[in-house]
């Protein structure tokens, strides 16, 4: 069942006090890929909460980069198409960008110019939601091609980080949070 799944996928995330910098609690997705059934788990989670809620979504939009390993695996699940979110520089073609802080650092997203269509209603996944800045930038990113953000997806809420507040009027929903 649901709960047995979310206590899966909550005992395959690690904990790294100091990384990448001191203060910073990392929490790692790592364990989880490396375990079939605990990712397996993950993708069942997100895959009953989009048939619960938003059947009508035409694309999983993922986050570069970690939300591309949650994302692909989504979207077949649902027989639709993956799109990339990218750090800057990595995309050929005519691209659209927003720059964004994080919790350590600052950094540019961008998307291909005709990745998707006005009006084409996306769901946003990543493995975590920190200070939000990153879904928002997507967000941002999605707005300015008139795409429809039906929600935000991640694996991980950092609940301190106010990350929810930050995405307002998106609805976020977490597998876990701490
Ligand atoms: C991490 C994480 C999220 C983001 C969350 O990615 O995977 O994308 O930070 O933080 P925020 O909510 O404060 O924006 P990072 O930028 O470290 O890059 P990576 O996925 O390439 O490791
Ligand atoms: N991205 C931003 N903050 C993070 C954290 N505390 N752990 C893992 N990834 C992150």
């Amino acid at each position: 069942d649901s709960q047995s799944k979310l206590q899966l996928v909550d005992k395959h995330i690690g904990v790294f006090p100091d990384f990448p910098k001191k203060g910073i609690l990392f929490r790692d997705i790592c364990p989880l890929l490396k375990d079939p059934a605990a990712l397996t788990a993950s993708i069942d989670l997100f895959e009953e909460h989009v048939k619960k809620n938003y059947p009508q979504v035409e694309f999983i939009v993922g986050l570069d980069a970690r939300g591309f390993l949650f994302g692909p695996l989504l979207a077949q699940r649902l027989g639709i198409g993956f799109i990339l979110v990218r750090k800057k520089g990595k995309l050929p073609g005519s691209t659209v960008s927003v720059a964004y802080e994080l919790e350590y650092g600052t950094a540019e997203v961008e998307i291909q110019e005709d990745a998707v269509a006005p009006g084409q209603k996306v769901l946003l996944i990543d493995d975590l939601l920190a200070t939000g800045g990153t879904l928002f930038a997507a967000c941002e990113l999605m707005r300015k091609q008139q795409a429809e953000v039906l929600g935000c997806m991640v694996v991980i809420e950092l609940k301190e980080l106010n990350g929810k507040d930050r995405l307002k009027p998106h609805s976020v929903f977490s597998l876990v949070r701490y």
